[in-house]
């Protein structure tokens, strides 16, 4: 149960959700490789938006995987900690960030004292928590005037040759909504992102932003990065290969230099409570 008037989902799609919030832990090493970095431009915006810089900030940084989005908190000045239930990944953030702190844990249930922290952050993680407990939780463990601040690198759909991607992604999984990204489509939509949650943030302390930015990566990193998605990962490495078979073939038409230029629309959202 999420809350008393939310709707449980079917038994299939709760654990189907589960593993592949799971699944990153094995593909720790290829994440840490080949996913993309984040702007400088998001934690600009992210500071605009929680109204206080991030240097001397206590920040912890939930769901922080092999460490890319407490590292880019750190190079400004922030004080993080970072919390992540997965073993693989914990393993792959303490050989690339051995001096910050780690806790395991989950965004569910934070292993935190009340009023301790300035800003909770989640990178592309706040979609495999429970929204009924997570919200809740950012909100015991922040201070008075801290801020809760979510974000997405999502791939942008109108690029020609990325939407044509995600139509071969529908094709090659046989299902409409299939798409790389965990639990879904992103969105800015608050009703979604706290569905279940008691006390939802109200809707004029909530700030939204979209930051296109992009990178050239060689074919190779672009198809490892592709592989690293948990619809990938839990689908198994024979499908996998075959897709990225075909997609090496296709791309090097599109990119005959051999260099991919990702584009992306990193989707954030940050709520300052009362
Ligand atoms: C797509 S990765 C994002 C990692 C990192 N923040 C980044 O930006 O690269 C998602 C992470 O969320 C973690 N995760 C899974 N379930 C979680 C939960 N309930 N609460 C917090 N994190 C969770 C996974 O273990 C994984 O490390």
């Amino acid at each position: 149960m999420t809350s008393p008037t939310a709707r449980p989902l079917p038994a299939s799609l709760v654990t189907a959700h589960a593993e592949r919030a799971r699944s990153f832990n094995s593909a720790a090493a290829v994440y840490a490789a080949a996913r993309p970095t984040y702007p400088p431009v998001l934690f600009d915006a992210v500071e605009e938006l929680s109204r206080r810089p991030l240097a001397g900030a206590r920040v912890v940084d939930v769901g922080a995987g092999t460490g890319i989005s407490t590292a880019l908190l750190r190079s400004r000045g922030a004080r993080v900690l970072a919390v992540e239930p997965g073993e693989g990944m914990a393993a792959e953030f303490r050989r690339a960030l051995p001096a910050t702190p780690l806790v395991r844990g989950d965004g569910n249930h934070l292993p935190l004292a009340s009023a301790t922290v300035d800003l909770v952050t989640y990178a592309q993680s706040w979609h495999w928590t429970d929204p009924a407990h997570a919200h809740p939780e950012a909100m015991r463990v922040l201070h008075p005037g801290g801020a809760l601040a979510l974000w997405w690198n999502t791939d942008a759909q109108d690029v020609p040759w990325i939407a044509e991607q995600a139509d071969r992604v529908r094709r090659h999984f046989g299902d409409d909504r299939a798409n790389k990204s965990g639990g879904g489509t992103r969105t800015l939509d608050a009703d979604k992102l706290f569905a279940g949650a008691p006390f939802p943030p109200e809707p004029d302390r909530i700030a939204r932003r979209v930051l296109r930015w992009s990178r050239r990566v060689p074919l190779d990193t672009h198809l490892a990065n592709v592989a690293s998605h948990s619809l990938f990962i839990v689908h198994g490495e024979e499908s996998t290969r075959a897709f990225l078979d075909r997609e090496r073939a296709r791309l090097r038409e599109v990119f005959p230099d051999g260099l991919v230029e990702e584009v992306y629309d990193v989707l954030l959202l940050v709520v300052t409570p009362r």
